[in-house]
């Protein structure tokens, strides 16, 4: 199932003489209460719903029932123009009972199908009239034995087995079931039976597909004794930082595939691409990059699609997602190849779309990620973009670096939750809270407030320590928290400046240091490391401060509110 990318509905169909269809609002197990235990049907189709076109409604959940009862669909995506599709669709009859654009694609397809008596050619008039992105699954009433398919900027991959076939957004719910997928291509569509899967390209020819075998990791509902999805990722910290070393470094040498040095060597330009949590990890990427002298830009993903810019004369890209599945990023994958520029994506998630599709792919080999705030893959982006960076170079300090850095992290799991908990403790009544940081300490920030934000429902900014008295400092006022990270040398003094501002105004502070440039009033000291590895050594202290704000509120730590784990939606 899919359902751990998050989900705020669900719902399955079937034929059992005549379309049975079960959803409602809530969870998968919520929604099986209702379902019979036994069900004699040759399809079925089922959907976890993350509401963007019409709120979290058992009337907008899938799956869609055409007005005229003949088509049952799933649908991830967007139809950009499902209203002018509905306004049609009105004038011909057609009534609706939910907000979706999915709805409308059933809709349209059934007037297409009673026009034409034929479900491809339907699907074909279909096609050609929607804009936007869909990977969609539906079937007929009349034709209860097949199930129909259709594709367009949205992930589809059909798992064929020995007398069943399944399609889903992605491998890794069918791994239970084969090993063996079909990936569909834009424009293509087709239907599967119980025996036999049939595929057409966009013009309506016939496609042969080789399946392509794939070994990819089970997703493990395993908590293994932890409460929540999040603790235990972020316990897994240390082994995710050591299985990347034992990755790309084996035997005294950086483990890197040659051609892709060359490239990232041989460009005059690297861009960092990413959203969320990924885009923070590109931010230090960048810095990394620039340590040995190569030039960098970041780039939020959603920002450049629309505004892609090259600088230099050869750019190399690198885009970073822990899914390899988000929207946004795929979307600007397609400008890049249209480009014909060189990338790279960092990516969890072996047989994802962007690994599938960038010119070089690494792996953060950090085991599923299933709480939807992202920790180990964070740790794991940075520290394989620190290697990476220090592979053009051969420096290998940097691995010595990444070791002493477990260490730190380790030392934090053993020693500072219970000071971590009451710091958390204090931050849970209020309404907002500031990170303060500079250099990579602000990048930490950056990622830490987003953390507490996604999970704790708190305000957060993150402010460079120098941007304060530019604007943000109108905001401190007496209680408010204020999380400042003070780990580099360099920027400790000015930092120690701007506690005194905030604290002159009232603010109640707590600072997160490292020894050498502690101060006794801290809140958490940790132990010193190579200071450039902050989000990689201590940004397990942010992670456990906003899981404790989250536990402390009561709120749902790895399911939070309006949120999706993967946000196959632009
Ligand atoms: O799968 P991706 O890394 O591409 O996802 C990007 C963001 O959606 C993701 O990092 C999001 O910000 C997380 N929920 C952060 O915890």
């Amino acid at each position: 199932m899919l359902d751990y990318r998050g989900y705020d509905s669900a719902g399955i169909a079937y034929f059992d003489r005549g379309i049975k269809i079960h959803k409602d609002v809530g969870s998968v197990e919520h929604l099986m209460q209702s379902v019979p235990e036994t069900i004699a049907s040759n399809i079925m189709i089922g959907h976890t719903r993350w509401a963007t076109h019409g709120a979290p409604t058992k009337l907008n959940t899938h799956p869609h029932l055409s007005f005229h009862e003949t088509i049952c669909l799933v649908h991830n995506g967007v139809i950009d123009n499902y209203k002018e599709l509905k306004a049609k669709l009105t004038e011909q009859g057609y009534r609706f009972y939910g907000e979706t654009d999915s709805e409308v694609v059933a809709n349209l397809l059934e007037s297409f199908y009673l026009e034409e008596k034929d479900v491809l050619l339907a699907i074909q008039k279909t096609k050609a009239l929607l804009h936007g992105s869909y990977a969609i699954a539906f079937f007929v009433g009349d034709a209860p034995d097949f199930l129909y398919v259709m594709k367009k900027g949205s992930p589809l991959v059909v798992g064929k087995g020995k007398g069943f076939n399944l399609v889903a957004s992605d491998a890794s719910p069918m791994i239970e079931h084969t090993n063996d997928f079909l990936e569909l291509e834009d424009g293509e569509f087709g239907f599967l039976s119980q025996d036999k899967v049939v595929i057409y390209d966009e013009k309506g020819n016939e496609v042969e597909k080789t399946p392509i075998h794939k070994d990819i990791e089970l997703i493990s509902h395993d908590l293994k004794g932890y409460p929540h999805y999040m603790l235990k990722e972020i316990e897994e910290i240390p082994q995710t930082i050591s299985r990347l070393i034992n990755a790309y470094f084996q035997d005294g040498e950086f483990r890197f595939d040659k051609d892709l040095l060359t490239d990232l060597r041989e460009s005059d330009h690297i861009l960092f691409i990413g959203c969320g949590t990924s885009y923070h990890a590109g931010l230090v990427g960048g810095r990394y990059f620039e340590k040995y002298k190569k030039s960098a830009s970041r780039f939020i993903a959603s920002e450049w699609a629309f505004h892609p810019t090259y600088p230099g004369k050869k750019p190399f890209i690198i885009l970073i997602s822990q899914s390899g599945e988000t929207a946004d990023l795929i979307h600007c994958l397609k400008i890049i190849k249209e480009h014909n520029l060189k990338n790279l994506i960092i990516t969890n998630t072996g047989g994802s779309t962007l690994d599938r599709n960038c010119t070089y792919s690494l792996l953060l080999h950090s085991g599923v990620e299933v709480s939807v705030a992202s920790t180990k893959a964070y740790v794991a982006q940075t520290t394989l973009l620190a290697m990476l960076a220090a592979a053009l170079e051969d420096d290998k300090a940097v691995v010595a670096d990444l070791r002493q850095a477990i260490n730190v992290v380790n030392d934090i799991q053993d020693h500072y939750k219970p000071a971590i908990q009451e710091v958390a403790k204090e931050l849970a009544p209020h309404k907002n809270v500031f990170y303060l940081g500079r250099g990579y300490d602000y990048f930490l920030s950056l990622e830490a407030s987003l953390k507490l934000k996604e999970i704790s429902y708190i305000h957060s900014e993150a402010v460079p320590g120098g941007e304060l008295k530019h604007g943000p400092i109108a905001l401190i006022e007496p209680g408010l928290p204020v999380i400042v990270f003070i780990t580099d040398p360099e920027t400790a003094p000015s930092m120690r400046s701007n506690i005194e501002e905030v604290k002159s105004r009232g603010a109640k502070v707590y600072t997160i240091s490292t020894a050498e440039l502690s101060s006794p009033e801290d809140a958490v000291v940790v132990k010193d490391y190579a200071y450039y590895l902050s989000s990689v050594a201590i940004s397990s202290v942010a992670f456990y401060l906003a899981y404790y704000v989250s536990l402390e509120k009561g709120l749902n730590v790895d399911k939070p509110r309006n949120l999706a784990k993967s946000v196959t939606v632009e």
